[in-house]
């Protein structure tokens, strides 16, 4: 016969058991996905891309920038090819990449970056031609002297001429001259070109380009071109070069934050733009989630990402207001993993500043401005 005691520790172990049985059997009530995830979820089981939504015929080219190094790096090559048919060298068709020392050309870098477009079926734009960034000393110099007009004109011509040829018929569109304009209350930036050339270096520069290719399209390429000042002296500039047919388009850099540009600001420079008859296209977008030099460095918080995504949508529903005009939208950089805003304004602060996180999954961003 089983004791009293031994029938309460069976019971105890009955009761536990049971308990058991009906906690195993509860099962965790599924964890409930995240939007946000459930749009990832439907983005892995699709093949459909930006290209896609925005296509040329109705919107504009869907463009990167890139180092050259990406195009062996297999998921950038998988991102790329799914949602970009437009490429933008990032730094490998700067001056000091293609011609470091006079007369000494170096295209290794860019036409990996060519190559690589033309077995995808991307458009590629040139950039840069003439900029004050990234252009070799040697340049304005002429021994131990500074370079005359002439010399550096020439050297200017050379240039152009040699890299245009070079890239006849693969590049459709550059970037001939970038920020040449002033920030401040000058209409030029003293730069080494224009202490040395005065205005004539940007007029010279792009007749030189017109001659060496004239199927490319010409752009003037500058950043914050939508502040209502500076696009005034860029809108006069462009004026000169129109007279003598010398330029197609303005590039607007598309340097932009969280809280800047207003839309208003857009609105007005891409009229004023689209008055001259040109194209426009955002060569260099980006939506940096700081707002000054002064902010801290921050996590990429879910406010965070909803203070991008509406600033996305914003400027997206700008370009596609302005369909008609807008040819062209290239972000700078693939994904947040590699971006020229983790080293500025501030060295070292970690941006989030495009559709792609490091890990190059979509952000919230990418489904806000395909859903129209
Ligand atoms: O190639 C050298 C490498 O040999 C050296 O080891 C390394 C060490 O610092 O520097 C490398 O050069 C860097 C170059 O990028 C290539 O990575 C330069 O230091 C660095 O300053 C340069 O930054 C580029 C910057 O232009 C130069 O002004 C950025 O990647 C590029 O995103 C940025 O792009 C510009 C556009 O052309 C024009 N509009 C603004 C935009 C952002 O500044």
């Amino acid at each position: 016969m089983l004791t009293e005691n031994k029938k309460v520790i069976l019971l105890l172990l009955l009761f536990v058991a049971l308990i058991g049985v009906i906690s195993c059997s509860k099962e965790d009530p599924p964890v409930e996905k995240s939007e946000l995830q459930k749009r990832i979820d439907e983005y892995n089981q699709s093949d459909k891309g930006l290209k896609d939504y925005y296509t040329p015929d109705e919107y504009f080219y869907m463009g990167v920038a890139i180092p050259s190094s990406f195009v062996d790096n297999t998921a950038k090559v998988n991102l790329m090819k799914r949602h970009f048919n437009s490429i933008t060298a990032e730094n490998d068709m700067k001056w000091s990449s293609l011609q470091p020392v006079e007369g000494t050309f170096n295209y290794v870098n860019a036409d990996k970056i060519v190559s690589f477009a033309e077995a995808n079926e991307m458009k590629i734009r040139g950039h840069c031609l003439c900029w004050h960034n990234q252009v070799p000393s040697w340049v304005f110099r002429d021994g131990d002297a500074t370079a005359s007009k002439e010399l550096v004109l020439q050297r200017l011509r050379t240039h152009i001429t040699t890299v245009m040829t070079h890239f006849k018929g693969k590049v459709y569109a550059w970037d001939v001259v970038n920020e040449a304009i002033d920030d401040g209350s000058s209409v030029y930036r003293s730069s080494q070109w224009y202490n040395i050339c005065g205005e004539d270096f940007i007029l010279e520069a792009f007749r030189a380009a017109r001659e060496a290719d004239p199927d490319a399209k010409l752009f003037y390429n500058d950043y914050t071109a939508i502040d209502a000042t500076k696009s005034t002296k860029i809108y006069n500039l462009l004026v000169k070069l129109k007279a003598e047919d010398l330029v197609d388009g303005i590039g607007l850099q598309g340097h932009w934050t969280v809280s800047y540009p207003a839309d208003n600001l857009i609105t007005n420079a891409f009229n004023k733009y689209v008055s001259l008859g040109i194209e426009l296209q955002i060569t260099e977008l980006d939506v940096s989630v700081y707002t000054s030099g002064s902010e801290a460095e921050k996590d990429y918080t879910t406010a965070v990402a909803q203070q991008q995504t509406a600033a996305y949508e914003r400027y997206f529903l700008a370009f596609r207001n302005f369909k008609e005009n807008v040819t062209g939208v290239t972000f700078w950089g693939v994904a947040d993993d590699h971006t020229w805003l983790d080293n500025f304004p501030v060295a070292g602060r970690k941006n989030y500043p495009l559709l792609f996180d490091e890990n190059l999954n979509p952000k919230q961003a990418y489904f806000e401005i395909i859903d129209f």
